[in-house]
C-alpha cells in the first residue's frame, strides 16, 4: 500500500486533504491525524471491521482498548450509559483537550473498541485538524497513539510515516504536537476517579475539581505479578527506543556526576552513549564523547514532555548503545513524564 502524506493547513470543509481523509473513514480505511498530544490513527469506531484494521497496522495486542474521538457534546450521550455529575464538571473544564474520561460504555460501542470492556474512554481533541475529520467523517473516530506497539509515540507526521509508511493510506500532516504526551486518561466508573495515566491535564488540575483522585500504582511502577490491571495498556512495554534507557532519579547534581562517570566508563570501553539531559545539567556531559540531547529545563516539565518522544527517536535515528536519562520530579506535568520515561526504561531506574 502506497502511503501519503498531506499537508492541512486550514480546517475549512471544503479543503480536499480534509475531504478526502473523511472519505476514507467512512470507508473503513485508516487515516493518520495529528491532535495536540499525540498523532492518532483512527478508524470508524462503529465500524468493526476498520477498528480491526488498527491492531493489525500497529501490531497492537488483541486485549488494549481504543479511546474514542469525538467533536461535538451532542457525541458523547449515545456512547455510554450515563454522564456522572463528577465526569460532566470534567467535561466543561477540560474538553476540548488531552483528557480522556472513561465511562461505561452503551450499545453502540463494538468490543473491538473496548477489546470487550464495557467501559469506554471518550476525547474531546483541541487540535483543529483532529476536530475537523472526526466533524467532516460524521462518525466518531477510534484511535491510538500511531506508532509502531511499543515504540516511542509520535509527535510529528515524519514520525508516522516511519512507523506507518505501507500500512496505511493517508497521513494527515499538521506540525508539531504541541503537548508531545498521550491524553491524562482517568478512569470514572469508581465512586473515587482513578488517574490510570497522567499527560497534560495534570493531576494538580483534576484535584480542583474532583474532591478526591486516587493515582493508579502502576502509574510510575511495575505491576507485581498477579496484580489486577485496570488499564490493559499497562501491561505492555512502552516508549521503547532500540537500547537500553536507564533513570537517574535523585538531587540534580547527583544526577548529573552519577550519569557522567557512566558516560566516561561506557566511552572508554568504546560504546556510543545518548545523554537525555536537562537544560540544567547539559553542559556537564559536553565534550565527553557522547550523544546529548536537551529536552528542557527541570523549570518546565511541560517542555520536557513535549520533546520526550521526538529526542527518544533521535537516539534510535543515531542507533547509540546506551541512553543515560536524567529524571525530573514527579508533580505537575512532570508525573506525565516520569510516567513515560520510566516505561522507556523498562523501569531501570537507578537512585542517586
Ligand atoms: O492522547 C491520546 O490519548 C492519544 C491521541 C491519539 O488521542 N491516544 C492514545 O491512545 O494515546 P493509546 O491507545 O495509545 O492509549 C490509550 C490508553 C491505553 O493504555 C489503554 O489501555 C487505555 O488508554 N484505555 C483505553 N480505553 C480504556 C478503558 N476502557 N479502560 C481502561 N483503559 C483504557
Ligand atoms: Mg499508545
Amino acid at each position: 500500500m502506497n502511503t501519503e502524506v498531506i499537508q492541512v493547513y486550514d480546517t475549512k470543509t471544503n479543503n480536499p486533504a480534509l475531504k478526502k481523509a473523511a472519505r476514507l473513514i467512512r470507508e473503513g480505511e485508516l487515516v493518520a491525524f495529528p491532535t495536540e498530544t499525540v498523532y492518532g490513527l483512527g478508524a470508524n469506531a462503529l465500524n468493526p471491521d476498520a477498528v480491526k484494521k488498527i491492531f493489525v497496522a500497529k501490531g497492537r495486542p488483541g486485549d488494549n482498548p481504543l479511546i474514542v474521538h469525538i467533536a461535538k457534546w451532542e457525541d458523547v450521550n449515545p456512547l455510554v450509559e450515563e454522564v456522572p455529575e463528577k465526569a460532566r464538571l470534567l467535561m466543561d473544564a477540560f474538553w476540548p483537550g488531552p483528557l480522556t474520561i472513561i465511562l461505561k460504555k452503551s450499545s453502540e460501542i463494538p468490543d473491538e473498541v473496548t477489546a470487550g470492556l464495557g467501559t469506554v474512554g471518550l476525547r474531546m481533541p483541541a487540535h483543529p485538524v483532529a476536530r475537523a475529520l472526526v466533524t467532516a467523517s460524521g462518525r466518531p473516530i477510534a484511535a491510538p497513539s500511531a506508532n509502531l506497539s511499543g515504540k516511542p509515540s509520535p509527535t510529528t507526521a515524519h514520525h508516522v510515516l516511519k512507523d506507518m509508511n505501507g500500512r496505511i493510506p493517508l497521513i494527515l500532516d499538521g506540525g508539531k504536537a504541541a503537548v508531545g504526551l498521550e491524553s491524562t486518561v482517568l478512569d470514572m466508573t469508581e465512586e473515587v476517579p482513578v488517574l490510570l495515566r497522567p499527560g497534560g491535564v495534570t493531576l494538580e488540575m483534576l484535584e480542583k475539581i474532583l474532591h478526591r483522585v486516587v493515582v493508579d500504582p502502576a502509574v510510575l511502577k511495575p505491576l507485581r505479578s498477579g496484580q489486577q490491571v485496570r488499564s490493559p495498556g499497562m501491561k505492555y512495554t512502552h516508549y521503547a527506543p532500540k537500547a537500553p534507557v536507564i533513570i537517574y532519579r535523585g538531587d540534580s547534581d547527583k544526577q548529573a556526576q552519577g550519569i557522567l562517570k557512566a558516560v566516561l566508563d561506557y566511552v572508554s570501553i568504546g560504546k556510543q552513549v545518548g545523554v537525555l539531559a536537562t537544560r540544567e545539567n547539559k553542559k556537564c556531559y559536553e565534550g565527553r564523547g557522547a550523544v546529548v540531547l536537551e529536552v528542557g529545563s527541570r523549570l518546565k516539565p511541560d517542555v520536557i514532555g513535549a520533546n520526550l518522544f521526538s529526542a527518544l527517536r533521535k537516539f534510535d535515528d543515531m542507533d547509540v548503545d546506551i541512553i543515560l536519562a536524567e529524571g525530573i520530579e514527579e508533580k505537575e506535568e512532570g508525573l506525565a513524564v516520569m510516567n513515560r520515561m520510566v516505561r522507556a526504561a523498562g523501569f531501570h531506574l537507578i537512585d542517586v
